[in-house]
C-alpha cells in the first residue's frame, strides 16, 4: 500500500488543496487495494448473539431518499421509538437525563441485568449551573424486559448516576496526577464536552473530554488560544487544564477517573486492543483541525483475571502519536523522543500539553480524527476524518489503518482511504461509526445544518444521516443511506442493542438553528434522544399509517 503524501500542517481553507491531493491519493489506492479479512485477529471475531433476522442485510434495504423533514426517516418496514430524551428523570431523587446525548454504551452483567452509560457533550441553550449540571454523562440500569425481551433503562433505580460538569468530584490518576503542571492536583471537579468513549475490558465506561475550551478556554493550543464560549461567571471558573482527558466511570463503585497517561487534547474517543503478546492498547483521535491520532501502548499485559485492576495498565505505559507520512508511530516520551527532552518537557508536561508535544515530536496533523474503532474480524483501524470543505469535491474521509504484521504493538502501519466523502460518493463528514451485521461500517455525519451555504452536503443529502457502508463482499466501500434525523439534529453512536435486534442511536441537538420541534412536535422545546430502531414485524406493524415510527 502506498504511503500517502504529506498534508498541509494546517488544514484550513487556504490549505485546502494540499489536504485533497492527500485524500486523493488514498482514493486511488483504496480502489486498487482489497483488504483480506482475518488478516489480523488481536480483537476476538464477534459471534452473533441472536438466531434473529439481522436489522438489516447490508444492502437490502430501501434506501432513504434526502428529507428536510423534521422527523426520524427510515426505509420502509422500521420503526423507532424514543427511549429516553432530555430532562427525563433517571433517578428516584429527581436527577434529570442531561443534554446532548451523544456516545451510547452498555456493560452486561448478566443475561437480565446491565448498565448503559450516554455521553451529554454540550448544551446550546442553558447556561452557568445549569448548564454545568446537565453536562458530563447519565449511568442508568439497564434490564431485560422478561416479555419482549427488549433491554431498556431502568429509570426507578438508586443506582442509577449523573456524572456533571458541576460538582462530580473525579480522581485523577498517571503521570500528571500532583504534579507541577497541574498546580499538584490529584483531584478535579467535573467533566465537560463528553463526545465519544469505549468500554473498557473489565467493563467501566469511558468518555473524551472533546471541546472542552468551550467552557473554560485552552491555552495549550500550539495552533491557537482557544477563548471560552459559554460565558461562566467568575464563581464558576476553574483551570482549564484539568478537562481534555479520557475519562472512566465504574458504574458499581460509582467511582469517577480521569486517565492522564492517555494525554490532553480534544479526545474523540477511544477503541480498545491487545498487542500480540498481551498489552493493553487505546487508539484514540483529536478532534480539532490539524489534530494527531494517537495509542497508547501499556507496558506491563492484561490480566483477565485481574478484573479491574487492570485500570493501572492505563498509568504506565507509552503514549504515540502517528506520523501518517512515514507510516510510524512516535513516542511522547523524553526518554525514546529526545527533543521533547531538549524543549523541557517531562513526562507530567507531555500528559497536560500534549498537543504542544506532539508539534516537536513530528506528528502528523490529520483533518480532524474522530471516531476510531478496530475492525472486529480484521483487527484494521477504521479512522473517521471529518473535515469541513463547502466546496464541490471532498468532504471527509474514513481512513484505515493496518499494523505491521497485525500487531497493535507494533510500531509502524500502512494507511489508506477507505472511502472518501463528496457528493457522488453519498458521505459527508464522518463523525460516528460502529460496526453493524456482517460487520458493515454505520456511519453517522455531522454537518453544518444552520445556515449551511449553497452546494454543500446538506444541500445534497438533507438533514443529517447515518449511512451502511459493508466492510467486505461486492459492495464493499459503497454507501447507502439507512436513516435521515429531524431538522438541525446530528446523529450519534449507531449502536447494536444486547440482542442485536434493535438499533441504537442518539438525536443530538434536534432543533439547533431556532427550526424544529422533535420528538414532541407541535411547538414544544426540541430534546436531544435515544431512539430504538426495529423492524416492523407483523401485518399490523407494517400498514401505512404505522410506518413512520413512534
Ligand atoms: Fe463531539 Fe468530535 O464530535
Ligand atoms: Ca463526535
Ligand atoms: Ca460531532
Amino acid at each position: 500500500m502506498d504511503s500517502l503524501p504529506t498534508p498541509s500542517p494546517l488544514m484550513g481553507a487556504s490549505s485546502r488543496r494540499q489536504f485533497m491531493q492527500y485524500l486523493g491519493a488514498g482514493a486511488v489506492c483504496a480502489a486498487a487495494n482489497r483488504i483480506t479479512p482475518n488478516w489480523l485477529t488481536a480483537q476476538p471475531v464477534q459471534t452473533q448473539a441472536s438466531q434473529a433476522t439481522p436489522l438489516f442485510d447490508d444492502f437490502s434495504f430501501q434506501e432513504v431518499g434526502k428529507t428536510l423533514e423534521d422527523a426520524v426517516t427510515l426505509p420502509p418496514g422500521y420503526k423507532y421509538e424514543v427511549i429516553l430524551k432530555h430532562g427525563d428523570k433517571i433517578h428516584p431523587s429527581g436527577l434529570q437525563f442531561g443534554d446532548q446525548a451523544d456516545y451510547l454504551a452498555f456493560h452486561l452483567e448478566n443475561d437480565e441485568a446491565g448498565w448503559l452509560w450516554i455521553n451529554h457533550e454540550n448544551s446550546f441553550f442553558l447556561k452557568g449551573k445549569e448548564l454545568l449540571s446537565d453536562v458530563g454523562g447519565s449511568c442508568i440500569r439497564l434490564r431485560k424486559d422478561a416479555g419482549s425481551g427488549k433491554w431498556r433503562p431502568d429509570l426507578t433505580s438508586q443506582d442509577n448516576l449523573r456524572v456533571n460538569g458541576l460538582d462530580t468530584k473525579i480522581k485523577l490518576l498517571g503521570p500528571a496526577a500532583g504534579s507541577k503542571a497541574l498546580d499538584g492536583a490529584n483531584e478535579v471537579v467535573g467533566s465537560v464536552g463528553n463526545c465519544g468513549g469505549a468500554v473498557s475490558p473489565w467493563g467501566t465506561f469511558f468518555s473524551g473530554e472533546e471541546n472542552f475550551y468551550h467552557f473554560w478556554g485552552d491555552f495549550d493550543n500550539p495552533k491557537s488560544m482557544d477563548a471560552p464560549l459559554h460565558g461562566l461567571p467568575d464563581d464558576l471558573q476553574r483551570n482549564p487544564r484539568h478537562y481534555g482527558w479520557m475519562v472512566e466511570v465504574d458504574p458499581q463503585t460509582k467511582e469517577v477517573f480521569k486517565h492522564t497517561a492517555l494525554g490532553r487534547f480534544g479526545h474523540e474517543n477511544i477503541a480498545f486492543g491487545f498487542t500480540k503478546d498481551g498489552r493493553l492498547v487505546g487508539y484514540m483521535g483529536d478532534d480539532r483541525n490539524a489534530m494527531g491520532f494517537y495509542k497508547f501502548i501499556s507496558r506491563e499485559k492484561y490480566d483477565a483475571a485481574a478484573g479491574k485492576g487492570n485500570r493501572r495498565l492505563l498509568s504506565d505505559g507509552t503514549l504515540y502519536v502517528a506520523d501518517t507520512v512515514n507510516g510510524r508511530w512516535i513516542p511522547l516520551d523524553p526518554e525514546q523522543t529526545p527533543v521533547l527532552k531538549e524543549k523541557g518537557f517531562d513526562l507530567a508536561e507531555i500528559c497536560v500539553r500534549t498537543r504542544v508535544a506532539v508539534e516537536f515530536a513530528g506528528g502528523t496533523p490529520l483533518a480532524r480524527p474522530e471516531d476510531v474503532e478496530i475492525h472486529p474480524e480484521t483487527g484494521e483501524i477504521y479512522v473517521c476524518l471529518t473535515a469541513y470543505d463547502n466546496g464541490t469535491d471532498n468532504v471527509g474521509a474514513i481512513m484505515v489503518v493496518r499494523e505491521k504484521e497485525g500487531d497493535h504493538g507494533a510500531l509502524a502501519f500502512e494507511h489508506q482511504v477507505f472511502v472518501l466523502g463528496g457528493k457522488e460518493a453519498g458521505l459527508a463528514w464522518p463523525d460516528n461509526i460502529g460496526f453493524g451485521p456482517d460487520n458493515a461500517l454505520m456511519v453517522t455525519t455531522d454537518y453544518e445544518v444552520v445556515e449551511p451555504p449553497a452546494n454543500s452536503p446538506h444541500e445534497w443529502f438533507g438533514n443529517n444521516n447515518l449511512l451502511i457502508v459493508p466492510t467486505k463482499g461486492e459492495h464493499r466501500g459503497q454507501v447507502r443511506r439507512f436513516m435521515s434525523g429531524p431538522l438541525g439534529a446530528e446523529l450519534c453512536s449507531p449502536t447494536l442493542s444486547p440482542c442485536r435486534t434493535e438499533l441504537w442511536v442518539n438525536v443530538q441537538h434536534p432543533g439547533d438553528g431556532g427550526r424544529g420541534h422533535w420528538p414532541e412536535g407541535g411547538t414544544s422545546q426540541p430534546r436531544s434522544a435515544m431512539i430504538a430502531i426495529s423492524r416492523l414485524k407483523n401485518a399490523e406493524e407494517r400498514k401505512p399509517e404505522n410506518l413512520s415510527g413512534a
